[in-house]
């Protein structure tokens, strides 16, 4: 019985075992349209890894919005372009978009939001690129995503 409710709380907080092995990371996107790391390194050792998107702005999404968005570097340029015709009601993003590894909502200023990779989805010798699809943002709001090492 007490073995039972033991496995039922581990598997009901997962949250707390991943942050505890360093399996999460803030990024903050700016008012001067700029994120805070261009590198993001993801443990081996992680089954999953968070990425909280922070936006510590004033500005709108509207004028300043932001987004986390991951995917293999050779698919940036597509989602971008499909992402402004998809426009600002989907966040710049076409929705269901296969190339898309994982993203957040877009967000303005004193907003924050969380997505969760499992990691099976990465390979070690993968080339990633992470990115905001604001129009013409990913000219300065990108950086590259490193799984194992
Ligand atoms: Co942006």
């Amino acid at each position: 019985m007490q073995r039972a409710l033991l496995l039922v709380l581990g598997l009901t907080l997962p949250g707390f075992a991943w942050s505890a092995d360093n399996c999460s990371t803030d990024i903050r996107g700016t008012d001067q349209m700029m994120f805070d790391k261009d590198e993001i390194i993801v443990p081996a050792s992680c089954k999953h890894f968070t990425i909280t998107l922070k936006h510590p702005g004033t500005l709108p999404k509207e004028v300043m919005g932001h987004n986390w968005v991951l995917s293999e570097t050779r698919n940036m340029q597509a989602i971008l372009a499909d992402g402004i015709a998809a426009g600002l009601e989907q966040g710049y993003l076409k929705s269901n978009d296969p190339r898309v590894i994982a993203y957040t909502r877009l967000l303005g200023g004193g907003e924050e939001d969380s997505v969760t990779l499992d990691t099976a989805t990465l390979n070690a010798d993968g080339d990633y690129q992470f990115f905001c699809s604001f129009p013409a943002h990913s000219v300065l709001m990108k950086g590259r995503l490193k799984f194992g090492t």
